[in-house]
């Protein structure tokens, strides 16, 4: 038996403004499309915000629906919307934020499982890292450098052996 040690790394700044101004301008879309999120049954607010290679921004808030599970958390809508237009765009930059929808969160916003799973195949697919963002209203904000810092050890398609 070996034990092994996966490391990530996670670079944490006190603010917004500490951050690149081209990542200062996707958390400021990211929060503006937080405000558009169809939230009422979690009445919390999610936005997300992406910049492709191509220098194309979208932008995604979470959709919830009666039926629970239907629902699609923000930075999917983003993503799936990014590469439907863009397929062979590489991601570079994925920003979340989150809001309640009556008080500023301070805690950066934490992906589910599935959306991290997307963002691993995604990441696989185009061969290039996609830095990760997580910041919520106001407060310290979270940077990955790549989605498998997110989510090690991911299920691939190189799995499915048939
Ligand atoms: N949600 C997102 O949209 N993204 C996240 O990263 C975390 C959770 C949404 C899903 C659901 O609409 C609500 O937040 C509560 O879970």
């Amino acid at each position: 038996m070996e034990t092994k040690e996966l490391r990530i790394f996670v670079y944490e700044y006190k603010s917004v403004d500490e951050l690149p101004a081209e990542d200062q301008k996707l958390v400021k879309i990211a929060r503006e499309a937080a405000k558009n999120a169809y939230a009422p049954y979690s009445k919390f607010h999610v936005g997300a915000a992406l910049l492709l290679e191509n220098n194309e921004i979208f932008s995604g808030n979470n959709q919830e629906n009666a039926s629970f599970p239907v629902g699609l958390c923000a930075e999917r809508v983003a993503l799936f919307a990014a590469h439907a237009q863009y397929p062979e765009s590489k991601i570079k930059t994925l920003v979340i934020t989150a809001s309640g929808s009556r008080q500023v969160l301070e805690t950066p916003v934490s992906p589910c499982g599935s959306c991290r799973q997307v963002f691993t195949e995604f990441e696989h697919e185009q061969q290039e890292p996609m830095r990760i963002i997580l910041a919520s209203g106001r407060g310290k904000i979270f940077v990955f450098d790549n989605a498998e810092n997110l989510l090690p050890l991911s299920f691939f398609s190189d799995q499915l052996k048939h």
